[in-house]
């Protein structure tokens, strides 16, 4: 297996995965990275609703394709949130590139590290599954869409509670056909080094 530096280097987002559902054990063991995540005085907090019922994923996309399709944004929305709701306006939009497995990341509400937690659990998991050879991506639009009621009455259903509010999202599954690795060149998180 690659060594830790090996797998954050190489980790990229993988957005077209085969539709099979990946072994069991690789599921649990990407989860159990995410667990293993720090956390703001270790509150252990980001609740992880991991979905890999196909007809579940189904009904979601379809809500979530509804809800953007009925949203009015103005110029000032950031483009990530604009794609979305110009992709769903035309029909047919699958927020989660159909992947056989969603982990919806939540954390209590009005909580000043839920963010911060919760993207601790998806990047480690996000490198544990480069590490044991899984594709993943971060897919955000469950978090934008937190206060819909028809997608947070879904997601409700599904065990997220009252009190907690959607702080992110991570596609998994296998690679179809080769795997996206280490490619892009980063340019941009400037570094200010004080000597
Ligand atoms: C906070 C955050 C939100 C993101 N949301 C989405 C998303 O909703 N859908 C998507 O396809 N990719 C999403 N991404 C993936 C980014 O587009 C991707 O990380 C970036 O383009 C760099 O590419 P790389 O991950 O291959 O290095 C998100 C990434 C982050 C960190």
């Amino acid at each position: 297996m690659m060594d830790a530096m090996e797998a954050i280097f190489t980790r990229r987002s993988t957005r077209r995965m085969k539709p099979d559902l990946p072994p069991r054990e690789l599921i649990e063991r990407v989860i159990e990275a995410g667990r293993a995540a720090p956390s703001g005085s270790n509150s252990q907090t980001t609740h992880m609703i991991v979905i890999t019922n196909g007809k579940v994923l189904d009904e979601l996309a379809a809500i979530v394709q509804e809800a953007f399709a009925a949203m009015e944004i103005g110029p000032e929305a950031y483009v990530s949130l604009r794609n979305s709701v110009s992709a769903a306006k035309k029909g047919g939009y699958v927020f989660h590139y159909g992947a056989p497995v969603l982990i919806v990341t939540a954390n209590r509400k009005g909580y000043g590290n839920a963010i911060a937690d919760s993207a601790c659990t998806l990047e480690n998991m996000m490198i544990a599954a480069n590490a044991l050879g899984l594709g993943s991506c971060w897919i955000n639009q469950l978090h934008w869409l937190d206060e819909d009621a028809s997608v947070r009455g879904y997601l409700e259903k599904l065990g997220l509670k009252a009190n907690e509010t959607v702080t992110g999202g991570l596609i998994l599954g296998c690679y179809d056909g080769q795997p996206v690795r280490g490619k892009l060149k980063r340019t941009g998180n400037p570094v200010t080094w004080i000597e």
